[in-house]
């Protein structure tokens, strides 16, 4: 099999850009597994699937085809890259991802992308369960202000609708959500090592990261 990274840990804590940086630095696949749960929510809302529906979701993920190019994704064919990015649609992504029936179905979906040379995995469990036998588990945090602020910032420099207050609610809610649900809870996995952003650049995130990467 080929080696994983997984990256973890909640939303603003950077996660995604140090995937990704990781990935190009190595040579390697990324997986952006929030943008898996991000369009089975939107597929969900087309199809009229109750976001509380877990098995309706879990028969929805069995019939659409979704895609990951890079930073593109394909629902259906159909490229959903900026309706799956809004906040509205984070939210969505957190309820259906507390369905076992949903968490089961992407399960598929997420370890056939780890294809050579290697793959990166950026989520909330993916050393916990999705690849357990990961070569290096890493788990990013950092303070929920500082999250918040840094999902503003984010929303506003790609020019879409942010307000500070309603991001720091929502980013509780999501983060309650994401870490009391029974199935999968956002966890830090057994062994990983943990990178705590509040204070540090991504230059300096990453930094760290590749002394572990190359340890
Ligand atoms: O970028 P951000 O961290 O805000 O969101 P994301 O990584 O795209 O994830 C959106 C939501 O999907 C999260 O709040 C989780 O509820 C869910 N998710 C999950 O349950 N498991 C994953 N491996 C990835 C995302």
């Amino acid at each position: 099999a080929a080696p994983v990274i997984t990256i973890d840990g909640p939303s603003g804590t950077g996660k995604g850009t140090i995937a990704s940086l990781l990935a190009e630095h190595l040579g390697w696949h990324l997986l952006d597994s929030g943008a898996l749960y991000r369009t089975l929510a939107l597929a969900a809302r087309r199809h009229g699937v109750d976001l509380d529906d877990g098995a309706g979701l879990g028969r929805l993920a069995a019939r659409i085809s979704v895609r990951l190019e890079g930073e593109r994704v394909r629902l259906d064919g159909e490229e959903v890259s900026a309706l799956i990015r809004t906040a509205e649609a984070g939210v969505d992504a957190s309820r259906v991802a507390v369905h076992p029936e949903v968490r089961q179905a992407l399960l598929g979906w997420q370890r056939e992308a780890a294809l050579a040379p290697g793959l990166v995995a950026d989520g909330r469990d993916m050393g916990a369960r999705v690849f357990p036998d990961a070569r290096l588990k890493l788990y990013l945090d950092a303070s929920p202000e500082e999250r918040a602020r840094r999902r503003y910032k984010q929303l506003k420099d790609k020019e879409m609708d942010a307000n500070l207050p309603n991001l720091v609610q929502e980013l509780r809610a999501r983060d309650e959500r994401d870490r009391e649900r029974a199935e999968s809870p956002l966890q830090v996995p057994p062994g990983a090592v943990i990178v705590d952003s509040t204070e540090l650049s991504i230059e300096q995130v990453f930094a760290r990261v590749l002394q572990f990467v190359d340890a």
